[in-house]
This record gives C-alpha cells, sequence and structure tokens, in this order.
C-alpha cells in the first residue's frame, strides 16, 4: 500500500466518524478550471499592482480602469467551469450534516457547482454594490455593456462587491467562519497559500481547538508542516479520491 493510499484510509475513516467540517478554499482550488491564483508563478501579483486595482483608493482615482480589470476577470471565470474539486465540496455539504464551506474566492464557482450555505469572505465578482445606496445586487453581464456600471436605481457608480486591501470583511460573515472554525472536528485547507488575514488565522483557530488540519496544496504553505494530513497534490485529484473512498461500499459512488 502506497503512502497515499494509507494516507487516504485513515482520513476516510476519521471522515466516517461523523466530525464537524469545516472547509477553507483558496484560488488555488479553481486553478484547474483556469483561473490564475494570485501569488503563483502566472499569478495576479505577479502581473498587476494590487494597490492600483484593488483598493477603495484606485476604485475612487480611476473607476474605469478598475473596472476595466475586474471585466476582464469576469471574462476569463465566465468561460470556465467548476470542476470535480468543487462538485465533490459540493456534494459534501449535503452528505455530512455538519459542513461549512469557507472560501476566499470571488469567482462564484463554489455556489456554480452546486454549493449552497457558503461564507465568501472576500465576496463575489458577479455582485455589484452601489457606492451611493450601499445596495447589492447580482450582475452576470460579461462583458459589461457600460463602464463603470451604473446603478439603475439611482445613477451613481456601483462597484464590484468584493472585499479590497485595505478593507473590512463582511463582519457577519466573519464571525460565521469563526465559529466554525473554532467548533469543527476537521477543517480542510484547500489551495490558499495560508498567507492572508484574517482568512490564514481561520485554521491555526481550528488547530488550537483540537481540529484535525487537512491541507491540499501541490506547494508546502506555512502550514504544512503542522497539518495532520497534507496531500502535496491538486485539489481536483485528491478530493475526488477522498470522496471515491468515502462512499465506496456504500452503494453511492
Ligand atoms: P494564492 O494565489 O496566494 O495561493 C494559491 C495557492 O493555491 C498556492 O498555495 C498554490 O500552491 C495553490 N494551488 C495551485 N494550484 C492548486 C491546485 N490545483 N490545487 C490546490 N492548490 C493549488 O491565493 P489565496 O491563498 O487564495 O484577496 O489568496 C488569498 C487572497 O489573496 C485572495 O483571496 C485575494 C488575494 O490577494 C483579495 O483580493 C482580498
Amino acid at each position: 500500500m502506497s503512502e497515499l493510499e494509507r494516507q487516504l484510509d485513515e482520513l476516510v475513516e476519521l471522515l466516517r466518524s461523523g466530525p464537524k467540517i469545516a472547509v477553507l478554499t483558496g484560488a488555488g482550488i479553481s486553478a484547474e478550471s483556469g483561473i490564475p491564483t494570485f501569488r503563483g508563478k502566472d499569478g495576479l501579483w505577479r502581473q498587476f499592482r494590487a494597490e492600483e486595482l484593488a483598493t477603495p483608493q484606485a476604485f475612487f482615482r480611476d473607476p474605469r480602469l478598475v473596472w476595466e480589470w475586474y471585466d476582464w476577470r469576469r471574462g476569463i471565470i465566465g468561460a470556465k467551469e467548476p470542476h470535480a474539486g468543487h462538485r465533490v465540496l459540493a456534494r459534501w455539504e449535503r452528505y455530512f450534516p455538519h459542513f461549512v464551506l469557507i472560501t476566499q474566492n470571488v469567482d462564484g464557482f463554489h455556489r456554480r457547482a452546486g454549493s449552497q450555505n457558503i461564507l465568501e469572505l472576500h465576496g463575489n465578482i458577479w455582485e455589484v454594490r452601489c457606492t451611493k445606496e450601499g445596495t447589492i445586487a447580482e450582475n452576470y453581464e460579461s462583458p459589461l455593456p457600460e463602464i463603470p456600471p451604473l446603478c439603475p436605481a439611482c445613477g451613481a457608480i456601483v462597484r464590484p462587491n468584493v472585499v479590497w486591501f485595505g478593507e473590512a470583511l463582511p463582519s457577519e460573515t466573519l464571525e460565521e467562519a469563526y465559529a466554525a472554525s473554532a467548533t469543527c472536528d476537521v477543517m480542510f485547507v484547500v489551495g490558499t497559500s495560508a498567507y492572508v488575514q484574517p482568512a490564514a488565522s481561520l485554521p491555526l483557530l481550528a488547530a488550537e481547538r483540537g481540529a484535525k488540519i487537512i491541507e491540499v496544496n501541490p506547494e508546502p504553505t506555512p502550514l504544512s508542516s503542522s497539518a495532520d494530513f497534507a496531500f502535496l497534490a491538486k485539489a481536483g485529484e485528491v478530493l475526488p479520491l477522498i470522496d471515491e473512498r468515502l462512499l465506496a461500499g456504500r452503494g453511492q459512488a
């Protein structure tokens, strides 16, 4: 039996014991769908300056430039599909009685894959927020017919409903993420470099409260050495492998 098989068997036994599960995902889970990550080799922050595109100051200075960048990203995301890894997480939401999905991603792939209760820490690129009234609306137009887009109700400029550098995360969502992390028995950490706070502190909180940490990432991160299971592999490969084993013998695979 290979080391991977031994690890998978051990993990599946743990998952069959009915634990409370939390999952934290980052840009890496969407990499296999063809969405660029932020810090990898071809990462967005290697090509663009975050302070020129992902801050409230940048938007105030040049909303058109910022929207052009988001319109470009929406175009890439809209042309791609969630993969098997996203779909496994959507299925686990129905399979496990205690399951919370926390994501740093704004791409909306978890929703498209069928997940319903998602704590989107950094917002969603398919939502816009009125800069005057604060109202939030879904907007799937791609490419946008007008840049910057305007609020249909009051005519003010709308902004992407995402969290920019220097901004607070949505407080209720963050509270729920902290609560889930503090009370889970098992936390999966999938496709995140585990650098960006406060998301990076969630697995630390979970571990401190005794949860087992399962990392899925082809590259080691600051979390890897303390993780209980560190799968140095792609999300789209490992999650289906775990799922297959989990369901094997139950006639649901
Ligand atoms: P990063 O780009 O920092 O990290 C992506 C991680 O995914 C890296 O550790 C990769 O090794 C890993 N990875 C790549 N391919 C993978 C695959 N197929 N399967 C699993 N893992 C893979 O992205 P995040 O950690 O999500 O914030 O970044 C966090 C935040 O930084 C983002 O939400 C964004 C960014 O600035 C804001 O915009 C506020």
